[in-house]
C-alpha cells in the first residue's frame, strides 16, 4: 500500500495533479470536495447541510468529512493505496485519518505540499469560475475566505505531518507537466526505498 496526501491551498492544483497521479500509480482517489459536491448534486441531507458551509468558503464540520472518508476506506479494501485530496484539512481530521489507517495496519507514506502564491490562487479560481459552475469560485470574497480558512485551520495539517518528517514542499507554479514530474520523483524515491 502507498498512501499519499496531496496538500495545498484552494487552487494549488491538487485536483489537476491527482488525476494524473492516480493514472500513473493506480491509487484510489479520495477527494472530500468531490464527495461533497456529489452529495449536493444528489440533494441528500448531508449535501444540503454541507452546501451552506461551502458557499461561504468555510470548512464543513469534521465529523461529516471523517465519516465520508471512513466509508470510502471501508468500501475499497482491495485498493493499492489512496491519494487523499483536500483531506485532512484540520488537526482533528489528521488524527482521525492516522487512526483509521492504523486500524488497517497502514499509515501515510508522504505528504506532497504544493506551494502557490495567493495572487496566483485567486487568479486561477476566478478563471475556473467562468466555466466550472462551482458557486465557491465565482466570487472573489468567497475565494479569499477559503484561503483564510486554509491558513487558519488547514496549515496545521502540514505541521502535524512535519513532526513525522513526512512533508515535502513542491513548487506548484509553472507547467502542469513539470509539477507532475516533480511529484513523481518524490513518490518514486519512496516507493523504491
Ligand atoms: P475542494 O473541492 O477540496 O476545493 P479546494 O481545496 O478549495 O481546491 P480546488 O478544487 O478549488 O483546487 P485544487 O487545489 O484542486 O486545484 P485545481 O487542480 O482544481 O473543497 C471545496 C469546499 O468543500 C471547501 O471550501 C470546504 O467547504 C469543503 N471541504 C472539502 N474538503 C473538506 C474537508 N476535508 N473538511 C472540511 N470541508 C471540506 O486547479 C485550480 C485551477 O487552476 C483549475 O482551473 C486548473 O486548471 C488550474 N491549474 C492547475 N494547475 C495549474 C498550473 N500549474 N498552472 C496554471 N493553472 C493551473
Amino acid at each position: 500500500m502507498f498512501n499519499l496526501i496531496l496538500f495545498g491551498p484552494p487552487g494549488s492544483g491538487k485536483g489537476t495533479q491527482s488525476e494524473r497521479l492516480i493514472a500513473q500509480y493506480g491509487l484510489k482517489h479520495l477527494s472530500t470536495g468531490d464527495l461533497l459536491r456529489s452529495e449536493i448534486a444528489h440533494q441528500t441531507q448531508l449535501g444540503l447541510e454541507a452546501k451552506a458551509f461551502m458557499d461561504r468558503g468555510e470548512l464543513v464540520p469534521d465529523e461529516v468529512v471523517i465519516g465520508m472518508i471512513r466509508s470510502a476506506l471501508d468500501a475499497n479494501p482491495q485498493a493499492k493505496g489512496f491519494l487523499f485530496d483536500g483531506f485532512p484539512r484540520t488537526q482533528a481530521q489528521s488524527e482521525a485519518l492516522d487512526a483509521l489507517l492504523a486500524q488497517r495496519n497502514e499509515a501515510i507514506n508522504v505528504v506532497l505540499a504544493l506551494e502557490v502564491s495567493e495572487e496566483e490562487l485567486v487568479k486561477r479560481l476566478l478563471n475556473r469560475g467562468l466555466t466550472s459552475g462551482r458557486s465557491d469560485d465565482t466570487n472573489e470574497e468567497v475565494i479569499r475566505a477559503r484561503i483564510v480558512e486554509y491558513h487558519k485551520k488547514t496549515s496545521a495539517v502540514a505541521d502535524h505531518y512535519r513532526k513525522f518528517d513526512k512533508v515535502v514542499m513542491i513548487k506548484g507554479e509553472g507547467s502542469i507537466d513539470d509539477i507532475f514530474n516533480a511529484l513523481c520523483a518524490e513518490i518514486n524515491k519512496r516507493q523504491a526505498a
